[in-house]
């Protein structure tokens, strides 16, 4: 079972840097980090996170039975936020490659999996809001942001019942064979036909491979996008 042993913190700057040092310790597979508020939350490409205190669901899971999984963590904790989101509420979720979730067009979740492959472990972040209405979240993401209740009102579920379905479904995940999670993942990815930008140029998003790159149809052929960032056109 994941999500044991659990440390929860009121305030802490990163649950993944405090998980991150507890793997490096030799915490055992499945330990979880959670907190109320991150002072410095951090998300990919060097961005931050930022949520208002106790609305988010902010957690960092320990992993070290990875294998065949590896490569494709990412995609495999994005679906599982999805499924446990869609468990719980009447929302649909979508993927922006390569683990962004999103309902409609706005970012409800992301993922950050961080690890040392050659120890054999990784963290997986996971950073969901949840309860913050709209108005509550930070002035210059309302506009790209949303949380569960800003989708479904009050009767939606807190931060904890959130957390009780995603540690669910990503156990379930995780015992899948990756071929399975990335038929998932396809089935709710949010570029697919739509025009991208990235740092290299633009293109159709097609898709993603096996290893879980992005495939993007250019003037000048096929590309594909191992890591980064890619932006709707
Ligand atoms: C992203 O969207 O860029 C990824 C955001 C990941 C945020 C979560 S919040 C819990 C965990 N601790 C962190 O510092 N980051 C992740």
């Amino acid at each position: 079972m994941i999500g044991w042993p659990r440390v929860h913190h009121r305030v802490i700057d990163s649950t993944n840097e405090r998980a991150k040092r507890l793997a490096a310790g030799g915490a055992k597979h499945g330990t979880l980090v959670t907190a109320d508020e991150q002072t410095a939350g951090r998300g990919r490409q060097g961005r931050t996170w930022r949520a208002p205190p106790g609305s988010a669901l902010l957690m960092s899971l320990v992993l070290r039975r990875l294998f065949p999984h590896h490569a494709v963590l990412p995609l495999t904790a994005a679906v599982a936020v999805c499924e446990a989101c869609e468990s719980l509420a009447p929302v649909e979720c979508r993927i922006k490659w390569p683990n962004d979730v999103w309902v409609g067009d706005r970012k409800l979740a992301g993922v950050l999996v961080e690890g040392r492959p050659q120890e054999r472990w990784a963290v997986v972040g996971i950073g969901l809001n949840v309860t913050s209405t709209r108005l509550d979240l930070p002035w210059d993401l309302r506009g790209t942001a949303t949380s569960l209740r800003a989708e479904v009102g009050e009767g939606g579920p807190g931060p904890e019942p959130v957390l009780r379905a995603l540690l669910e479904r990503l156990d379930d995940r995780l015992d899948d064979d990756p071929d399975d999670v990335l038929d998932a993942w396809r089935a709710r990815d949010a570029l697919r036909g739509r025009r991208v930008r990235w740092a290299g140029g633009e293109g159709s998003a097609t898709g993603i491979d096996r290893a879980g790159a992005l495939l993007v149809d250019t003037d000048a052929g096929r590309v594909k996008l191992d890591a980064g960032e890619v932006h709707l056109l």
